[in-house]
């Protein structure tokens, strides 16, 4: 600040539109201080420095499945389960070679119920000598999937170390029998370690019609079986969904006032067949009947994003992402909710910000390509002439 005769003056200093300068100058700063903190805090939430392993072993427990049927009403899952019924007893029954049945869908979509319905058919318990259920998730590791058979079978933990003694058990309990093995939420894209499971398995020779059923989210899993077919699991209809809302929102005893259902079915046109989605919201109004907590629903306000299950399972994609998918994914933050993103022009942004780099021989464009294409199949995106965020 300068005086009138050039000279820097102890008055001027402290004219009083200065100091208001300065307070708001200095509150500006604690602001933005503020805001920095809070990105900071946010960032860590995104988990973009570090590895996969890292961040799945907090959900591990939570992901843990067995065969037991545990959902009062399974809906609209008949034809699926006949289907895949009528693969495991003509199909497969007749085939020299081990049979491998993927079914592949979005987190939510009801694999696990779909998978859990067939293993306790009646049918498919007759059919078979021996059925065993692995929960395998993000650890594909073939000791571990070994040594939970051989526990499922004998109910013991064979308490084994080496892989050969494994692979040994192994043959010993599944020695000329027709078997089904369920191996639930299977994240791994290796083709070799897939292949050394299945060649451990293949070892043991079991009867003809011997099938493992795999359920999985990614169709890169289900590529690296190199089998056929994959089963890919659809949403449920309109009508479907609706007695799935019902079933949880309402329950037996509960008045389907006409406001409410009108709400309701508002919701659950939201839930885009999604059984998790539809169950999830469902509950979550079962004690609830004023029109007001209906319409939070509708409106999405009421739900606290850590504690729900859908963005829990929506997590989980997320955190098996490699660092640089993850890194490209949360940039797209930078969007609205809903809006439409071009793809090249996402992918320009990208190269830009440095977050993919040419490989070897393979254009950073291209690479941009592959990276677009691997969140496009963990349902990232949403396809519409143009693309949009699904959050
Ligand atoms: N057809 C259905 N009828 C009623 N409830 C269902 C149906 N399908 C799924 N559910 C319920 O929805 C939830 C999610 O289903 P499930 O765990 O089978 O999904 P998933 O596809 O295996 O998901 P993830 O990819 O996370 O393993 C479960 O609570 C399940 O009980
Ligand atoms: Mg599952």
């Amino acid at each position: 600040m300068h005086s009138h005769d050039g000279h820097t003056s102890c008055l001027s200093r402290l004219h009083p539109n200065d100091i208001l300068f300065r307070f708001n100058i200095g509150k500006r700063m604690k602001d933005i201080t503020q805001r920095f903190h809070d990105i900071h805090e946010e960032k860590s939430t995104f988990n973009l420095e570090h590895g996969i392993t890292e961040v799945q072993t907090v959900d591990d427990f939570w992901r843990q499945t067995s065969s037991d049927i545990t959902e009062p009403v399974v809906y609209g899952r008949n034809q699926d389960r006949e289907k895949i019924v009528k693969f495991l007893l003509e199909d497969a029954s007749n085939s020299e070679e081990l049979s491998i049945f993927p079914i592949v869908g979005i987190g939510g979509l009801g694999k696990t119920t779909l998978a859990k319905q067939v293993f306790n058919d009646h049918r498919v318990c007759k059919h078979f000598d021996l059925t065993i259920w692995v929960c395998v998730s993000d650890d594909f590791n073939t000791k571990t999937i070994l040594q939970s058979i051989i526990e499922c079978i004998t109910g013991q933990n064979p308490n084994l170390n080496s892989l050969e003694a494994m692979r040994k058990k192994v043959e010993e309990v599944l020695h000329g029998m027709r078997y089904l093995l369920v191996l639930d939420d299977v994240w791994n894209e290796y083709q070799e370690k897939w292949k050394q499971l299945k060649g451990k398995l293949q070892c043991a020779r079991a009867a003809k019609g011997a099938t493992i059923l795999v359920t999985t989210r990614l169709e890169e899993v289900a590529s690296t079986m190199q089998t056929h077919p994959t089963y890919h699991l659809k949403k449920l209809s309109g009508d479907e969904s609706w007695s799935l809302f019902k079933y949880h929102a309402f329950g037996p005893n509960r008045e389907e006032t006409e406001e409410l259902v009108a709400i309701g079915k508002e919701i659950v046109r939201n839930c885009i067949g999604l059984p998790l989605a539809i169950k999830t919201l469902g509950s979550l109004l079962r004690d609830q009947s004023e029109v007001r907590q209906w319409i939070n629903v509708k409106e999405g306000s009421s739900m606290t994003n850590e504690e729900n299950s859908i963005m829990r399972a929506l997590k989980l994609s997320y955190s098996n992402l490699e660092l640089s998918l993850r890194r490209c994914f949360s940039f797209c933050a930078i969007f609205p909710k809903d809006f439409a993103i071009d793809k090249e022009e996402l992918i320009h942004l990208w190269m830009a910000n440095g977050f993919i780099e040419s490989e070897r021989n393979i254009e950073v464009e291209d690479v941009g390509n592959k990276v677009w294409n691997k969140l496009y199949r963990r349902y990232f995106f949403r396809k519409q002439s143009v693309m949009s965020m699904v959050w």
